[in-house]
């Protein structure tokens, strides 16, 4: 039987800034009919952490920015937990525009956006990757477990060698069950301990 060639690889500009520019305009799928702003994503990820969350909320709809509402807040006291800042982490989302009244993205929207997640994986090339919740580890992952059993299982995959990745919860869902904060923070210590991080911020050995 003929073999059908793979579809090749959409070509996307390849640095960030111009990246940035062709998602803003970007129509792929229906949430562009409703957002505001395009949230793209932000940091310098100097440390060479990335965190991928789910999608914007309404004050990101409205800001352009991500991880500004109240989940974002304590995502902001989670990096400096950690002895950074968020300049120098880079923080993502699988999906650049809001849906609707913060409903979990759907695989259409997963599917259309997913390639700019990656496109931006590709030239951030970061050492260590955090997934906020259910959605970020379904879609980096490509599976279907539960948060619930993945979380603090470091993994690496083929796609992206040479990245260590942790699934851990949403901070939108710590907001709602606090005592799962203790879970996060083992799973930002390990994390921390990739990095060579201690809990003041220093580098380990200075
Ligand atoms: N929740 C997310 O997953 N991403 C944001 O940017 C804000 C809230």
């Amino acid at each position: 039987m003929e073999k059908v060639p793979a579809a090749p690889m959409p070509s996307f500009p390849e640095d960030l800034d111009g990246l940035e520019r062709f998602v803003l305009a970007c129509q792929a799928c229906s949430l562009s009919e409703t957002r505001n702003q395009v949230v793209f994503g932000e940091g310098r990820g100097t440390s060479g952490l990335m965190f991928v969350g789910e999608g914007p909320g309404a004050d990101e709809d409205r800001t352009g920015r991500p991880f500004v509402g109240r989940a974002g807040e304590l995502l902001t006291k989670m990096i400096q937990a950690m002895g950074l800042s968020r300049e120098e982490v880079y923080i993502a989302n699988t999906v650049k525009c809001r849906p609707p009244g913060n409903r979990v993205p759907s695989p259409e929207e997963r599917k259309a956006c997913f390639p700019f997640l990656e496109a931006q994986i590709r030239l951030l090339k970061p050492k260590y990757m955090i997934l906020l919740g259910q959605t970020a580890a379904q879609v980096v992952l490509r599976q279907s477990a539960g948060i619930t059993r993945i979380r603090g299982t470091c993994c690496e995959l083929p796609e992206y060698p040479g990245i260590k990745i942790m699934p851990t919860y949403h901070p939108a869902y710590l907001l709602r069950n606090p005592s799962a904060k203790r879970d996060v923070w083992s799973d930002l210590q390990t994390v921390m301990g990739w990095m060579g991080l201690s809990r003041s911020g220093e580098k380990e050995g200075k």
